[in-house]
């Protein structure tokens, strides 16, 4: 994803009926008291999304909005950008709200070029793309954990001077994550790159191909919704057509944002079932120039998506 943020657009909000939490560092005893009793309504379908643009600046506090969407009991929050506040947010709705799972969605950049702008992709499963060791030029070959080879940085040294084969920036190696399993010896942190979709959504995903009807006025494609694909995340604004190349080659990754990985991971860790869902507002880094903005056309089609889906979990009793 680009500098663009990620939106929730106001066709979802109009849909909520709205009773406001707010939950900070210091929770007042009245705060609790009202979670209590929302949470003797629930349990909700907990709806995590990142930035809507036209909601102000920073706030140290957040919003969960409490309501219904197609007669679902859900609690939204927005929980700003970038990987800590998008599993901040998280562990605050597992901790204090009764949810029987996480539905995460916003919009991203396409690293595939089957996925363009407009489409909506339900992620599979999710790798934080930014754990890496950066190391000097002269390290061995291949210190990556987790892809076949290193990022190196001199192999893209363009031109070289002719007594230059590389620069002093080195090389890349890969880790993966360090991750709690939710039913893990305490204390164990295991090494773990790819978080998962919860299998069975993404199985009841596969309903929403070719059915959900997404706008496509103005888009150089017909939109389309697909399912089952591999995401990148980092605190990474992704606009470099050569890394880009680099993630889709070495991670088998189509999409790239700044939460999945992070809300995945941390839904994951708390044995909440979880799903990701982003449109694609942009190519990371392979837009020509002067494309114009998809992203409120994208974050659009991207809630046709969640509200459909809402409606599969709802008839399948899974919310
Ligand atoms: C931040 O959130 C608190 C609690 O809801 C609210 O009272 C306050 O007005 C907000 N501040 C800003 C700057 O929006
Ligand atoms: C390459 O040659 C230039 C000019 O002769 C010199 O300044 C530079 O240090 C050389 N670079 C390397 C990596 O040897
Ligand atoms: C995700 O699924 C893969 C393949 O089934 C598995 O190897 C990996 O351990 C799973 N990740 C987590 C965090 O459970
Ligand atoms: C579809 O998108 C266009 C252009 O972005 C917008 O003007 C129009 O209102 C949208 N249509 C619907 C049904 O949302
Ligand atoms: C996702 O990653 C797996 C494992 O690398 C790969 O087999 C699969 O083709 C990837 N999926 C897509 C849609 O690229
Ligand atoms: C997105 O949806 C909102 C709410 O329905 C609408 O006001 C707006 O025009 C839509 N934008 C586009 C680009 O379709």
């Amino acid at each position: 994803m680009g500098a663009k943020q990620v939106s929730s657009s106001l066709v979802l909000l109009a849909l909520i009926s709205i009773l406001v939490v707010s939950v900070s560092a210091k929770i007042r005893d009245s705060t609790l008291k009202k979670i209590k009793e929302i949470n003797s309504n629930g349990p909700y379908l907990g709806l995590l999304t990142v930035y809507p643009p036209e909601e102000a600046a920073f706030n140290a506090s957040r919003r969960f909005r409490v309501g219904t969407v197609n007669d679902v009991k859900v609690i939204y929050v927005r929980c700003g950008v970038g990987m800590v506040n998008a599993a901040a947010a998280t562990q605050q709705l597992a901790d204090f709200f009764n949810v029987r799972g996480i539905v995460h969605f916003g919009i991203a950049g396409s690293l595939d070029p089957t996925i363009s702008y407009g489409d909506v992709a339900v992620i599979k499963r999710v790798a934080n793309t930014a754990v890496y060791d950066m190391l000097n030029p002269n390290a061995q070959t291949t210190h990556s954990h987790v892809t076949k080879d290193d990022l190196i940085i001199g192999e893209y040294h363009q031109p070289k001077a002719e007594n230059e084969s590389s620069n002093r920036l080195g090389r890349v190696a890969f880790r993966g994550e360090r991750f709690f399993p939710p039913k893990g010896e305490p204390n164990v942190d295991i090494s773990e790159t790819w978080f998962n979709s919860t299998k069975k959504w993404v199985d009841l995903a596969f309903q929403l191909v070719d059915k959900v009807e997404l706008n496509e006025t103005g888009l150089p494609q017909k939109p389309k919704v697909v399912v089952g694909v591999n995401g990148s995340t980092a605190d990474i604004s992704l606009e470099n057509l050569a890394y880009r190349t680099f993630l889709y080659d070495e991670f088998k990754v189509s999409v790239h944002d700044a939460e999945s990985s992070a809300v995945v991971m941390t839904s994951s860790s708390n044995g909440y079932k979880v799903i990701a869902i982003r449109g694609l507002s942009d190519l990371s880094g392979a837009d020509k120039a002067g494309t114009p903005s998809y992203r409120d056309i994208t974050a659009n089609n991207t809630v046709a998506v969640l509200r459909d889906f809402i409606q599969i979990l709802h008839e399948n009793n899974e919310a």
